[in-house]
């Protein structure tokens, strides 16, 4: 039996009717509602690909079925800042060239967003363990680190003014 699962989407209200409620929110983001930066990587919970914010809190969703986040708010990369309007974040991983195949980059971003929103200042160590279920093949882990630094302390430039 079909059934409809409400919930909000970067800032939008969005409504979907499956079959298979146990359908993972990383196939309904991609598949239902057109959302492809958020990536499938490992499948397994494995990557942090597919790390998207639920309620604020980052969490890999190509596992978690979609019924799950009935009544929730999920930030997808998109949500983050658009091309004209970047985030810091996305600002300061073009800048830097934080990524070399860029794959992993969605997952990371997002992450590192969750991140700042709590610690406008972080340590080496506190961004290397935000960042710890996220895995990187290109090994761009120092350039990325790097850009998060950059984006905090243009957050916390924007904060002061
Ligand atoms: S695709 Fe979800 S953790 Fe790898
Ligand atoms: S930039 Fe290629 S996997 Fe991270």
């Amino acid at each position: 039996m079909t059934k409809k699962i409400d919930f909000t989407v970067n800032g939008k209200p969005m409504s979907v009717s499956l079959d298979n409620e146990e359908t993972p929110l990383l196939n309904v983001l991609r598949n239902e509602l057109g959302l492809m930066g958020t990536r499938f990587g490992c499948g397994l919970e494995q990557c942090g690909c597919c790390m998207v914010l639920i309620d604020g809190q980052p969490e890999k969703c190509c596992t978690k079925p979609v019924s799950s986040v009935a009544g929730k708010t999920i930030t997808t990369i998109e949500g983050l800042g658009t091309p004209a309007h970047p985030h810091p974040l996305q600002q300061a991983f073009i800048d830097g060239q934080a990524g070399q195949c860029g794959y992993c980059l969605s997952g990371i971003l997002i992450s590192a967003k969750a991140l700042l929103e709590r610690n406008l200042s972080p340590t080496r160590a506190e961004i290397a363990q935000a960042l710890d279920d996220n895995i990187c093949r290109c090994g761009s882990h120092n350039r990325i680190m790097r850009a998060v630094e950059k984006a905090a302390a243009q957050m916390r430039l924007g904060a002061q003014s």
